[in-house]
């Protein structure tokens, strides 16, 4: 099937507001999706992780601390635990009240608001957490909006198996030395390498396309990257400032 992530001929770089607009709003929380999407973002990403009883919920850090005014791993919380903390006031003293979402609180709200989700699975998992990951997507009906992705190949694997319907890309802090042979053993939809290593091997983007495969280099800020990346020809652009990138795409 045709790879829809695939940036269409002459067409503008997709923008992903990484983790929610997050220089806009606390990070993975719904106001940041909420202001992602009101950005014009067509993706938006935030990071899954189960609590201690195995519910998966939206957080960046294996721990609570910076971002709420609790403490410890996510995984030693329980979900009413998770549900009680304050995941905005740490930003500024408006977003006090700001919750935690839960995965499916996430998609429920993307499906009545509309959006799409480029959703992180967060560190190593078991089987049966992605498992537990893919029923919730399933449960919500966003099958069809949600984009995989993650620094581990077993999660991906498991995804794979589990989900052959989603549409997965491998996060990368360096290049692999084939990354094209590593897309098509995981049958990937895109390959996600940070913009520092993709821009000291610009040629991998050509290959890529030449095999159907996105690239979604993270995390951009600045509108010299930008310019450098789109210039290259990657589909889409993960960023903290999607509203910017909006407008920078606008006015080129
Ligand atoms: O989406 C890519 C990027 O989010 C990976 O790094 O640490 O922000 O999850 P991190
Ligand atoms: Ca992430």
């Amino acid at each position: 099937a045709a790879n829809r992530y695939l940036r269409p001929r002459g067409g503008p770089v997709a923008v992903v507001a990484h983790r929610g607009a997050s220089s806009a709003a606390p990070e993975n929380t719904l106001v940041a999706q909420e202001v992602a999407r009101r950005a014009g973002a067509d993706l938006i990403e935030t990071d899954v992780q189960p609590s201690k009883d195995g519910v998966p919920f939206v957080m960046h850090d294996r721990t609570v601390d910076r971002t709420t005014n609790g403490a410890g791993p996510v995984r030693a919380l329980t979900s009413a635990q998770l549900r009680k903390l304050d995941a905005g006031s740490w930003f500024a003293p408006h977003y006090r009240g700001a919750k935690v979402p839960t995965l499916a609180g996430q998609l429920a709200d993307l499906r009545t608001r509309g959006g799409r989700l480029l959703l992180e699975i967060k560190g190593p998992h078991t089987r049966a957490e992605v498992a537990r990951i893919v029923k919730v997507i399933r449960a919500q009906r966003m099958t069809g909006r949600v984009f995989v992705q993650s620094f581990e190949v077993s999660v991906l694997r498991y995804a794979r198996e589990l989900a052959p319907e989603l549409p997965l890309g491998l996060l990368r802090s360096s290049l692999d030395a084939d990354p094209v042979g590593v897309t098509k053993n995981l049958r990937l939809t895109a390959y996600n390498p940070s913009h520092g290593a993709l821009l000291a091997r610009p040629r991998i983007v050509a290959d890529l396309h030449k095999a159907g495969v996105a690239v979604m280099p993270w995390t951009a800020d600045s509108p010299s990257l930008w310019k450098r990346l789109d210039t290259l020809g990657v589909d889409a652009i993960i960023t903290n400032r999607p509203a910017e990138l909006t407008g920078w795409n606008d006015a080129r």
